[in-house]
């Protein structure tokens, strides 16, 4: 098994195809743009730092393939190439600062052969940066634990949302490599179930304990006092709020009803201090995620589906964000987080 889910290799961008687990561990290879914009768009590879590095491979792959000539004009493939990047998925910020940070460099090179070269150089960068990033935010975020608790996630921000080791998970990786004893309750996270189909395999495969609730369970477990702290990842996060996976915005809720911290951790990448929550598009998907389930239809095909992909969290709600640099906190006027 590779130690990053998302990398480099001869025949183009490799990736853990993550739509198939637990059932099946399977690496593919996007061997052009499309087919990676294709691999983003059905969650083959998701979360937002993995997004990121997916987009700046993206550009580096747009590159090579141009270089080898099979894109017509080389500058006008790359951009056309990071443009579809780009849109590829609208809410998480990380993909398109992705393909700026590597189509910024492009653009300022004259020779094809030394774009090339260079935009992968630098999408390499980005993905070591990213499982570094990781890693820091794991430290400053284990020092939030106590030496035992339990921890309530939602969605997947681990390895698998990363280049490696994760936001969320990160943390609590941390803390139990700090010898903490950390147990996680895991959402499943409908309609796509990232919390039970990677969380609980990331984690278990760890050996850190893991126990997989349906969403709306969470309430009553906070209610019985079996929560300690909620940590989730970040898709964006906006001057007044947290873009995370649909049903984080009720955790949260329901963790400021009980008194429960709710912590977010998540990249500078992440951080988008030009938009408030409500400037944002946030993605709605297909009908057939909700209408059926194990194969079956379980919806009246005259009725309607609204399927939000995320959810906007008040900072008002947000105990600490866990950064690289460190923890925001209210007031929340960090300069990350001001135009
Ligand atoms: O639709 P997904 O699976 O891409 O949603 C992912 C999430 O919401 C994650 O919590 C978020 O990207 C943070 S990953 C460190």
């Amino acid at each position: 098994m590779q130690d990053r889910t998302i990398w480099w290799e001869e025949g183009g961008v490799g990736l853990i195809e993550q739509t198939l687990l637990p059932e099946e561990y399977r690496e593919v290879v996007c061997a052009d743009v499309p087919r990676l914009v294709l691999a983003i768009r059905r969650l083959e590879v998701r979360g937002a730092p993995a997004l990121g590095v997916a987009g700046a491979y993206g550009v580096a792959l747009a590159c090579k393939n141009a270089l080898e000539g099979h894109e017509g004009d080389f500058y006008r493939s790359v951009e056309g190439a990071a443009a579809l990047l780009r849109s590829a998925r609208p809410t998480a910020v990380n993909l398109a600062w992705g393909v700026d940070r590597v189509l910024s460099v492009v653009l300022t090179e004259s020779d094809p052969a030394k774009v090339a070269a260079r935009a992968l150089a630098i999408a390499e960068q980005i993905a070591d940066e990213d499982e570094e990033t990781c890693r820091r935010i794991g430290s400053y975020g284990a020092e939030l634990l106590p030496d035992e608790c339990t921890v309530l996630t939602h969605c997947n921000a681990g390895a698998l949302a990363c280049a490696a080791w994760g936001t969320a998970l990160g943390v609590i990786r941390s803390a139990v490599e700090e010898k903490k004893i950390v147990r996680v309750i895991s959402c499943e996270t409908r309609p796509l179930l990232q919390g039970s189909r990677l969380t609980a395999w990331e984690l278990s495969r760890d050996g850190i304990p893991v126990t997989t609730i349906i969403d709306s369970e969470a309430a009553y477990l906070m209610q019985k006092k079996e929560i300690d702290c909620v940590i989730v990842g970040a898709d964006r996060i906006c001057t007044d709020g947290v873009f995370n996976k649909i049903g984080t915005y009720m955790h949260a809720v329901v963790a400021a009803y009980h008194q429960i911290p709710f912590y977010v951790a998540a990249p500078r990448s992440t951080f988008d201090p030009l938009h408030t929550m409500a400037d944002i598009i946030v993605e709605e998907r297909g009908r057939e995620e909700i209408a059926s389930l194990f194969g079956r239809t379980t919806l009246p095909d005259a009725v309607p589906v609204k399927n939000y992909a995320f959810d906007g969290t008040p900072l008002s709600l947000v105990t600490a964000i866990i950064t690289e640099e460190g923890l925001i906190r209210a007031p929340f006027d960090h300069p990350w987080l001001m135009p």
